[in-house]
């Protein structure tokens, strides 16, 4: 079997790959999350996988399980811990695909106790999180392969090409919530995949593990470069 696996195409590649939402915690008993159900992610970390990578898998709150004991799986709860674990994880990594729903904003000061209900409304103040993507887009080393997600309902390409730019992307994967049956809670997505050089490439609707599929086909190609 050892000989088997030498031979798939992502054999001896370090693969880090992040799910799921993140929860924002208000005080204890609340948090500020997201509809993402981390299931593109886990797709994407057995595709990885069963291509013969080595997996590294850091998941935000989910009910998903990985088909594969090989995949390392590292849980957290908020944006600024899964900062933190791919500040540690990246830089032995070939390559990094940031699927995650990562919060944009957090409250600015966590409440130790239960807020309390009174007869007004209530303002939580945020704060805007770090920009993990764009963190580790500002440390990627030479051979790399940097992979983003981009999650629009108007001027998609446009806005997916700013991200693959402003964050020093490899590759972004834009999803289109305009499409029926595609986006972050379903089984399905459809996806167009964009590098460097703006090649464009738009796939039907799918179920996820054929997306995930599509885009380890893209990522293989981006290793060998
Ligand atoms: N991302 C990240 N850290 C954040 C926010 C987003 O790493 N704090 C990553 C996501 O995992 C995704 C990519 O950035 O791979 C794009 O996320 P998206 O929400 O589409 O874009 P943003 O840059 O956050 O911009 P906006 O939400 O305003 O469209
Ligand atoms: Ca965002």
């Amino acid at each position: 079997t050892d000989d088997i696996k030498k031979k798939l195409p992502l054999f001896g590649k370090q693969l880090l790959v992040t799910a799921g939402p993140t929860y924002e915690a208000i005080d204890p008993v609340r948090f500020i999350g997201n509809h993402s159900s981390g299931k593109m992610g886990f797709a994407l970390a057995d595709e990885l996988a069963s291509l013969g990578a080595d997996v590294t898998l850091i998941a935000g709150p989910t009910a998903q399980i990985s088909k594969y004991k090989s995949i390392k799986r590292i849980n957290v709860t908020s944006a600024a811990d899964m900062l933190q674990e791919c500040l540690t994880y990246f830089p032995a990594a070939n390559a990094c695909v940031m699927c995650a729903a990562v919060a944009d904003y957090t409250p600015a000061t966590v409440s130790a106790q239960k807020i309390k209900k009174h007869d007004d409304g209530l303002n939580i103040e945020l704060k805007k999180t770090t920009d993990i993507l764009k963190t580790l887009g500002g440390q990627k080393r030479d051979g790399q392969v940097l992979v983003g997600f981009a999650l629009e309902t108007q001027n998609e390409e446009q806005y997916a090409i700013e991200k693959l730019e402003k964050k020093n992307l490899d590759l972004i994967v834009l999803n289109s919530l305009n499409d029926a049956g595609a986006g972050f809670k379903g089984d399905t997505n459809k996806i167009t995949l964009i590098d460097r050089q703006l090649h464009k490439t738009t796939f039907d609707l799918k179920n996820k593990a054929e997306v995930a599929h599509d885009i380890c086909i893209k990522l293989i190609e981006l290793l060998k470069k």
